[in-house]
């Protein structure tokens, strides 16, 4: 069955990979369009990088849209630590010739969810989550028809990776993350937790140069240059994927496993900003508002990757 979704994203190399991943699965995803948020980088840079990944796959006609410059009540804080000035550090690509699009990212996800019959409409959301929320403050009836937001953020038994207490797309913008967890939408989370199980080692990232096509040269190349910062401070053999796994989950969930519990966003501690704050052994009553994925089949996971990108 074919999945229609939207795609929010801050490419990242690891987003640029997930879009990969859709863009080269279209039997099962049908990608109504991509929006764009200020995460790892600026804006203006996630647009260009949604468009680069696009062309790079072929697919010029894919809808890429400008979304929010900054978090709904903070400065913004990029990663340009980890994925480089561009945010596509490692391969070096053409500027996109495709256009961005003229309609605001948030009004592309309103009208589209007001558009389409209820409920058959998913977002896979990659980056901090201000898009997702901006919509859902301007146009409150589209909760009830999203059918489900799968998203990489948080952490639990991981903890964080931007401040010992957060993972970056929550703590970006934990405002917003707060109202999506607050929403009734059923929501599918891929955390650290899961992220951190799933390392880009050595013969992983040879698998893609092995493929023998540019854009398998180009993720190994992303990937080379991705995880100098993660193996360095982890002192791992590879560094965590973390988009990917929203894609890979959409196509696969037999590949994770996780449970359905209790997830809140800490917003006003400046210590534990953006910490999600799951509930994993039951010992609240609180709403069980989450499926929070806690395992995942790397190998298989790997697989399916360079199986679907090897198309492209
Ligand atoms: O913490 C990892 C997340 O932050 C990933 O989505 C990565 O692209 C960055 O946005
Ligand atoms: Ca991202």
């Amino acid at each position: 069955m074919t999945r229609k979704i939207i795609i929010d994203t801050d490419p990242g190399q690891d987003d640029a990979i997930a879009i990969l991943l859709a863009l080269g699965s279209p039997e099962e995803v049908d990608l109504l369009g991509i929006t764009c948020v200020a995460g790892n980088v600026p804006l203006d840079l996630t647009t260009r990088n949604a468009r680069v990944t696009c062309e790079l796959a072929n697919r010029p006609d894919i809808k890429v849209f400008a979304g929010c410059d900054r978090p709904m009540g903070r400065d913004l804080v990029t990663a340009e630590h980890v994925h480089g000035r561009t945010g596509l550090d490692g391969y070096d690509l053409p500027e996109p010739k495709m256009p961005l699009q003229e309609q605001h990212g948030v009004d592309f996800i309103i009208e589209t969810l007001q558009r389409e019959p209820s409920g058959t409409v998913t977002l896979c959301t990659l980056g901090p989550l201000t898009n997702i929320a901006t919509a859902l403050q301007k146009a409150p009836d589209i909760a009830g028809r999203i059918q489900e937001v799968i998203l990489m953020g948080g952490a639990y038994f991981e903890v964080g990776n931007i401040t010992p207490a957060a993972e970056f797309n929550i703590f970006v913008d934990p405002e917003a993350a707060a109202t999506l967890f607050t929403s009734g939408i059923p929501l599918t989370v891929l955390p650290l937790d899961t992220t951190h199980k799933a390392l880009a080692t050595p013969p992983r990232v040879a698998a893609f140069q092995q493929l023998g096509t540019h854009v398998g040269a180009v993720v190994a190349g992303w990937l080379g240059f991705f995880e100098r910062f993660d193996m360095e401070k982890y002192g791992s053999d590879g560094a965590p994927l973390h988009d990917p796994t929203v894609l890979a989950y959409l196509l696969r969930p037999d590949l994770f496993t996780g449970r359905h519990v209790n997830v809140e966003i800490e917003t006003t501690s400046p210590l534990t900003r953006g910490m999600t704050v799951a509930d994993w052994w039951g010992v609240t009553d609180r709403d069980r508002n989450a499926m929070f994925i806690g395992d995942i089949d790397a190998d298989g996971f790997y697989a399916l990757q360079t199986e679907r990108i090897a198309r492209l």
